[in-house]
């Protein structure tokens, strides 16, 4: 059976793709130094597919660790999560930022290389775009990303296509996600930010628990139908579903490099909270603020490519990826943490 190393196996996406490998018939080992994610989702991965993965406690600049886990397992394939995500802290720490995504990914690549491990698939975003000329965006739009985090993914973007362009044994898939939301359907695997949430369905469910007393609502003088932000939400599961479709044919050599993978639909944040409060039976008080800055009025994608190409396709409803999100969040009112109060 084939061994992929998924690193950020951990994190929010990661886990949840990392179930879905296993089920393809995948031997998976994790790498992951628990930056933003707790040890504990090894035991709920286990609980839910009934096989436990390898899991290393380590940081991908670690070269003699990754050297080690290479020398140890004969790995076919790389899943390559691990990375900081937050744009506003990546504003403040831009070199954190180059040095954990950037060098990070550089010193995995040259480990990959030396052990003749060539398939890797990159956790990029639709940030990269920038703010887009029309919607919905396919891959072929120019990219302009705004903050050092968009730089970021972007900068390892152009050296994995390098990396293919001199040697063509390397396979890259690059996928662009969009708005991740949702959970695992059991409830035991989701979205568990550190500290107040900065992106939004986190927010109103923790709105929705009293944890936080009201959501405040980012503009509503957009150019949009409602005013609010539009966006394209994804269910975790079925960027999940991605991974594993990438990496069935991720040994086709005249495929794309890149792939968009949303929905193809845009809901505004007004459409969200209230599709929240019809299908949860939660209010969730809000109130309207100023826009946030940074924020683009609306994008979703065209994932057209990824559907005829992969084979792939989101197929779990808003309303599905909001009752997820709560079921998660009300089976963990403090996410991984054993907190009480
Ligand atoms: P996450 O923070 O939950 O998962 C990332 C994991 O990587 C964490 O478990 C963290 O501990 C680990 N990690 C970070 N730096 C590391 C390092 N140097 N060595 C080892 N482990 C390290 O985030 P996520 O939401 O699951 O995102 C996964 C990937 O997808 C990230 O690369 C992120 O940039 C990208 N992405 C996320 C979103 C989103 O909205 N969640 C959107 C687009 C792209
Ligand atoms: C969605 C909408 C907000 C919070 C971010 C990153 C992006 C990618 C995904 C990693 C917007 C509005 C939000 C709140 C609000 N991550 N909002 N009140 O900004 O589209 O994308 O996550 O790659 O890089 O930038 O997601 O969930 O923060 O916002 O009104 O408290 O909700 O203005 O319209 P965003 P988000």
């Amino acid at each position: 059976m084939a061994t992929v190393l998924v690193t950020g196996g951990t994190g929010y996406i990661g886990s949840h793709t990392v179930i879905q490998l296993q089920k393809a018939g995948y031997d998976v080992v994790i790498i992951d130094n628990l930056t933003n994610s707790k040890e504990v989702v090894i035991d709920r991965i286990e609980s839910i597919s009934g096989c436990r993965p390898v899991f290393v406690k380590a940081d991908i600049r670690d070269t003699q660790t990754l050297e080690s886990i290479f020398n140890k397992y004969s790995i076919f394939s790389v899943v390559h999560f691990a990375g900081l995500k937050s744009v506003g802290e990546s504003a403040a720490l831009p070199l954190k930022y180059y040095e954990n995504n950037v060098s990070g990914t550089v010193n995995l690549c040259q480990v990959m290389a030396r052990n003749d491990c060539k398939n890797i698939v990159f956790s990029s975003s639709a940030t990269v775009y920038g703010v887009p000329s029309s919607v919905p965006v396919t891959e072929d739009f120019p990219t302009n990303p705004e903050s050092p985090y968009g730089h970021s993914k972007l900068m390892v973007e152009n050296i994995l296509k390098d990396l293919q362009q001199s040697d063509l044994e390397w396979r890259v898939r690059i996928l662009r996600y969009f708005n991740p939301i949702g959970a695992h359907s059991s409830g035991t695997l989701g979205e568990d930010p550190n500290d107040i949430p900065n992106n939004l369905l986190p927010f109103i469910t923790q709105v929705a628990m009293g944890k936080l007393e009201k959501l405040l609502i980012f503009g509503n003088d957009y150019p949009t139908p409602d005013g609010t932000g539009i966006r394209d939400y994804i269910h975790v599961e079925d960027l999940a579903s991605a991974h594993v479709k990438a990496l069935a044919k991720i040994h086709v050599s005249n495929l794309p490099i890149v792939f968009n993978l949303g929905t193809g639909k845009g809901f505004s944040v007004m459409d969200v909270l209230k599709l929240f409060e019809k299908v949860t039976g939660k209010k969730v008080p809000y109130q309207i603020t100023s826009r946030r800055p940074g924020d683009i009025a609306e994008y979703w994608a065209d994932p057209t490519l990824a559907e005829q190409t992969l084979g792939w396709q989101a197929v779990r409803s808003l309303d599905a990826m909001l009752k997820d999100s709560w079921n998660w969040q009300q089976q963990n009112p403090h996410g991984y943490s054993t907190e009480t109060v």
